[in-house]
């Protein structure tokens, strides 16, 4: 049977697993998944292993994006500019080839909660890999500006320059005032139950608010975007679904339906 497997450290919390195997069940496709602990210092070996033993792919998740970056021989375009592999499989030659579906996920995801991206200004908050890997994809998707806004301003600034002029950057306190009209949290604060330090006039304007992060619970960023007045908010549980839908249709060649896998997902987070 044809084995694909998450690779990750913590890995017990992968909701992957589980969202694969309903896409399997959904699609009538045959194959195994299943999650890894690669040691911290061991990613490459773990992957190596596993194709020894006859598999076929996988996904990549913290902290290892970087890593599998390196490793893959060929690199989708989205994968170069986002700096991070989430997607390895091996193409026909057996080449390892490297992908990155995060971005094309959250696009999915905002597109099917109906939000314009066509001319939108998008405030990001955060400037990790999480910030890095959807700023092209939300430009390909009609996004006419977007800023990154981070506590460390240099390490925005630096991803910003990797960009055209559409993406700019800067500290909480210098948001421009423009009406911003989608705002996404990349930022990790909602882990530590605070949220990032943005003035609430920056809200003004906004339709969606939207936090990579996903729980029982809305984050602590959403909770105040929701009580600021912001009429929709929506929390990161859908990307991670649609990119693994991404992920699934790279291997498979067949588009696994999300709608479904999200409602019992949403379903168990209860
Ligand atoms: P990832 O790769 O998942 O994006 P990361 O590289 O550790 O993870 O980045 C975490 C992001 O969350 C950073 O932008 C970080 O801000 P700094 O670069 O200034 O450290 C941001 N972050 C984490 N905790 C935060 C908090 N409590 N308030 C605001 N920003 C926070």
């Amino acid at each position: 049977m044809d084995r694909y497997a998450v690779f990750g450290h913590p890995i017990g919390h992968s909701k992957s697993p589980l969202i694969h195997r309903w896409f399997a069940e959904q699609t009538g496709q045959v194959l195994t998944y299943e999650a890894i602990l690669a040691p911290l210092d061991g990613f490459a070996d773990s992957w190596l292993h596993f194709v020894a033993e006859g598999g076929r792919g996988g996904n990549v998740t913290v902290p290892f994006k970087e890593q599998a970056f390196a490793l893959a021989q060929v690199l989708s375009k989205r994968a170069q500019l986002a700096g991070a592999v989430n997607t390895l499989y091996l193409d026909e030659q057996q080449r390892l080839c490297g992908d990155n579906t995060d971005g094309a996920g959250l696009v999915a995801d905002l597109l099917r909660q109906d939000v314009l991206l066509e001319g939108a200004n998008v405030l990001l908050l955060g400037a990790g890999g999480a910030s890095r890997g959807v700023i092209q994809p939300l430009l390909d998707a009609g996004a006419a500006r977007i800023h990154l806004a981070n506590r460390t301003v240099p390490k925005a600034q630096q991803i910003a320059q990797l960009f055209d002029s559409r993406v700019s950057a800067g500290s909480y306190a210098e948001v421009p005032k423009e009406r911003w009209h989608l705002l996404i949290n990349a930022t990790s604060s909602g882990l530590q139950g605070e949220r990032p330090p943005l003035h609430e006039q920056h809200l003004e304007y906004c339709q969606l608010a939207y936090d990579m992060l996903y729980g029982a619970e809305p984050t602590p960023f959403l909770q105040w975007c929701h009580q600021q007045g912001v009429p929709q908010t929506a929390d990161g549980l859908g990307m991670l679904v649609s990119q693994a839908a991404e992920s699934f249709t790279i291997w498979r060649g067949v588009q696994p339906e999300v709608e479904p896998v999200l409602l019992k997902l949403r379903e168990l987070l209860r």
